[in-house]
Order: C-alpha cells, then sequence, then structure tokens
C-alpha cells in the first residue's frame, strides 16, 4: 500500500459557513496502480490531491504514505518526503515562464540537491523521453500547449517519485494532445512501476485507469 486514507476530512471556514469539502474519505492505493478520480467541479478533487501530497493538512483523519503516518508532520519533513517521492502534474502545468525547459526539468532535482551534472544529465534523458529533445532551450510560452505539459510530466518524475499527482491534466488541452498526454503518463508510470492518482473528467484517463473512484459532495466511493 503506497497510500492509504483513513477518515480524512477537510473542512473549510468562510465567514460564519462551513465548507465540507473531503467527508470521511478512506482510500487505499496500491503500489504500481493508475488510478482515476472523477466527480463535478467542486466536489472535493483538488483537496483530495492537495492532502495526499501534503499540501496540506486535514481537519480530523489521517493519511499513510508508505506505511507512515504523514498527517501532522513538520513543514520540513512534510516537504522533504514530497521532493523526493511525490511528482505533481497541473491542470495549467506551472512551469516557471523564465526557465527553460531543461531547466524547468532540473528544478526540482536542484531543490533536493542534486549534483549540477547529475542534473542535467537526467533532465536531457527525461525530455528526451517525452519526445521534446529539440525544444531545450525553449521558454514555455514558446512551447505548444501539448509540449509544455509534457515538460511538466517530465519535471514530475524528475527526482523518480513513486507516486504521482495530476490534478485534471488534460483539462486545457484540445483532445488529440490530451490523448497523447494520457498515453505517455499512462505508458511511463507502467515503465517505471509508478503509483499514479489522476483527478479528471476525462474518459479516455478513466478507461486506462486500474481502479477509478467517484467523489461528490466531498464523499468518495468507488466506481465510475
Ligand atoms: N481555500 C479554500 N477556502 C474555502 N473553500 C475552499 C477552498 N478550497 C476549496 N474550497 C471549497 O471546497 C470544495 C471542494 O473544492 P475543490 O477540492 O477545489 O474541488 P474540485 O477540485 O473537485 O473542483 C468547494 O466547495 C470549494 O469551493
Ligand atoms: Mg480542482
Amino acid at each position: 500500500m503506497i497510500v492509504k486514507t483513513v477518515g480524512l476530512t477537510r473542512t473549510y471556514r468562510r465567514g460564519s459557513s462551513h465548507i465540507v469539502a473531503l467527508n470521511n474519505v478512506n482510500m487505499e492505493v496500491e503500489e504500481a496502480t493508475f488510478i482515476s478520480i472523477v466527480g463535478p467541479s467542486g466536489s472535493g478533487k483538488t483537496t483530495l490531491l492537495n492532502l495526499v501530497g501534503l499540501n496540506d493538512h486535514p481537519t480530523s483523519g489521517k493519511i499513510l504514505f508508505m506505511d507512515k503516518d504523514v498527517s501532522r508532520l513538520a513543514d520540513k519533513e512534510r516537504r522533504k518526503i514530497r521532493l523526493q517521492n511525490i511528482g505533481f502534474v497541473f491542470q495549467t502545468f506551472n512551469l516557471l515562464p523564465t526557465l527553460t525547459a531543461l531547466e524547468n526539468v532540473e528544478l526540482p532535482m536542484a531543490l533536493a540537491s542534486v549534483q549540477h551534472r547529475m542534473q542535467r544529465k537526467r533532465a536531457l534523458k527525461l525530455l528526451g523521453k517525452v519526445g521534446l529533445t529539440d525544444r531545450l532551450q525553449h521558454l514555455p510560452r514558446e512551447l505548444s500547449i501539448g509540449e509544455t505539459q509534457r515538460v511538466a510530466i517530465a519535471r514530475a518524475i524528475a527526482n523518480d517519485p513513486s507516486l504521482i499527482l495530476a490534478d485534471e491534466p488534460t483539462g486545457e488541452l484540445d483532445s488529440e494532445t490530451a490523448k497523447e498526454t494520457v498515453n505517455l503518463l499512462f505508458s511511463l508510470s507502467r515503465e517505471r512501476k509508478t503509483t499514479v492518482i489522476v483527478a479528471t473528467h476525462d474518459e479516455k484517463i478513466v478507461e486506462v485507469a486500474d481502479t477509478t473512484y467517484t467523489i461528490q459532495d466531498g464523499k468518495l466511493r468507488l466506481g465510475s
């Protein structure tokens, strides 16, 4: 089991109102599986990924990452686990606009204090893997939207994470580019035995997923 949540709950306070964004979520994710989470906008998908990605604290309940309770660790510890074990892919890519494709992929390795020569070597290899050897020196604004997402995928796997969290990774892509992106994410995860959890509306992702969950009003259930 790579991720397990137990009674995971997150509420937000908005003035006098209380929003239950995640309501008693119990989820068990096996290693090397591809999981999709579907649900309408506002159902709690991003909240769940933020918690599993150690970017947020639960209001109650817990998260086990590789059998270790990580829900209440100090920020420094969480950051370390996140950097070394978790890769993120976002709907809007979140590449740094002033860094080249190559530098964007090197960045997570720099943060993890990987030697610069190694960073470069590995970034070159990963950009080759996602088919961008001829786009190394391009800035994000000089890339097509599909190329941008491929750089983001290369960046997500830079530190060889055991878990990739992708939040609507094809939401901004046209259907052909979306299909290529799904295939890339899927084949990379199979090849590297990486676990992937994808929040999505995309039928193509649901089709390839080993397991699909549905989330509605913060409640998670198995099945689509
Ligand atoms: N920082 C926040 N403060 C207050 N409410 C929030 C915050 N983030 C999310 N919410 C609310 O929590 C619910 C779940 O949001 P979210 O997880 O972003 O859903 P999804 O990703 O499925 O669209 C929504 O009702 C949303 O408005
Ligand atoms: Mg969202």
